[in-house]
């Protein structure tokens, strides 16, 4: 409904089976298909959406600050508003809108703040604007803006088909299971730095494909372990998860680290982190943990409950381990009631 404020709450994604390479930039369609679990709001972005005709121009304030517009506006945030203005269109309307949204994380340093982002950005979209689109749609929506928002639009374990047809129609994402099937997975997330990417994930993707000689070998790898590890979670075979998890994990840095020039995400707290993870499972005689990175040096343990006390303390004691977070599995994007636009802001965006 028009003239309505509209909130939204959604979350990252961790990926377990990556997306690195695509076959179409334009339209993020992946080389190959990818796993994720969705975290639960501990981690999370809120968005306040309302589109109306008193809005004198489209507006969006991200993390507190008006985002610049015309020639100033980035291009992944004027791109974002195309998106929006096609589900306007969508909708039969011409409103402008006013969108306020906040992370409770830090953006940019690899916790997938765009997936999370954009996803809930689509979801509240879809409310306000009354369309109605089912999962699957937003998920191919939100994939545009950014490639691994369109996990996020699910909660639970999610896949995203890589799809074949040019227009990526068939590249969306689904639910594997939902949270509650495996309960008691959960992310242990190891902050070891707050700084902004050196390679933004959209170049990252384009540089080693183009120039890594290994990749040539990832998408086959990536979409068996996509078969495998669907399996796993479905046996709730967590050591022979882990093992996917790793491996898929250094494959795919392996790439980045082939790439020229050089892409490098981990650091050596990262590193650090991989023996540790590494001697634990050794010790316990089957994999009780199994690390993951995205295109950032922080680390993601996915464990078990039960071992989350162990790996906490396994992980506060490396130097250079910042803050240790625990994310449960999450439900994925839901309509809040939390309102980011104040009557003053909504005033101050209307024509007089
Ligand atoms: C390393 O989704 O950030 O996190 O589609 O260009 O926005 P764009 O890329 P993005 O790529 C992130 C890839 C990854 C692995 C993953 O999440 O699957």
């Amino acid at each position: 409904m028009l003239d309505k404020i509209y909130t939204a709450r959604g979350s990252p994604n961790i990926a377990l089976i990556k997306y690195w390479g695509r076959r179409d930039d334009a339209l993020n369609l992946p080389n190959n298909s990818s796993i994720s679990m969705t975290l639960d709001d501990n981690l999370n972005t809120t968005t306040s959406i309302i589109f109306s005709d008193k809005i004198k121009s489209d507006a969006v304030y991200i993390n507190g600050s008006r985002q610049d517009s015309g020639a100033l506006m980035s291009e992944k945030l004027s791109f974002t508003i195309s998106i929006i203005n096609k589900m306007k269109e969508l909708a039969g309307t011409k409103s402008n809108f006013l969108m306020v949204s906040k992370n409770s994380f830090p953006s940019d340093v690899g916790l997938a703040s765009s997936a999370s982002g954009a996803a809930t950005l689509v979801y509240v979209a879809n409310t306000a604007l009354e369309l109605k689109l089912p999962g699957k749609e937003l998920s191919k929506i939100a994939r545009q803006i950014s490639g691994s928002a369109c996990r996020s639009i699910f909660g639970g374990i999610v896949r995203w088909d890589r799809g074949l047809m040019p227009d990526g129609s068939d590249s969306f994402a689904e639910q594997i299971v939902p949270k509650e099937y495996w309960a008691d997975l959960i992310d242990v997330i190891a902050i070891t730095s707050q700084s902004k990417k050196k390679v933004p994930s959209s170049e990252g993707h384009k540089i080693t494909v183009k120039t890594s000689p290994l990749y040539r070998n990832r998408p086959s790898f990536a979409e068996d372990g996509v078969k495998r590890s669907i399996d796993a979670i479905k046996k709730k075979d967590f050591d022979t998860l882990a093992e996917l998890i790793m491996r898929d994990s250094n494959n795919m840095h392996a790439t980045m680290l082939d790439s020229w020039p050089p892409i490098m995400y981990l650091n050596d707290v990262s590193r650090e982190i991989i023996n540790a993870v590494d001697g634990l499972n050794k010790a316990h005689g089957q994999n009780v943990a199994a690390y993951t990175f995205d295109a950032g040096p922080n680390a993601h343990i996915i464990t078990l409950q039960k071992h989350s006390a162990e790996i906490k303390e396994a992980l506060s004691k490396i130097p250079g381990v910042q803050n240790v977070m625990v994310s449960e599995m999450g439900s994925g994007p839901s309509i809040s009631e939390e309102r980011l636009i104040s009557d003053e802001m909504l005033a101050a965006n209307e024509t007089a």
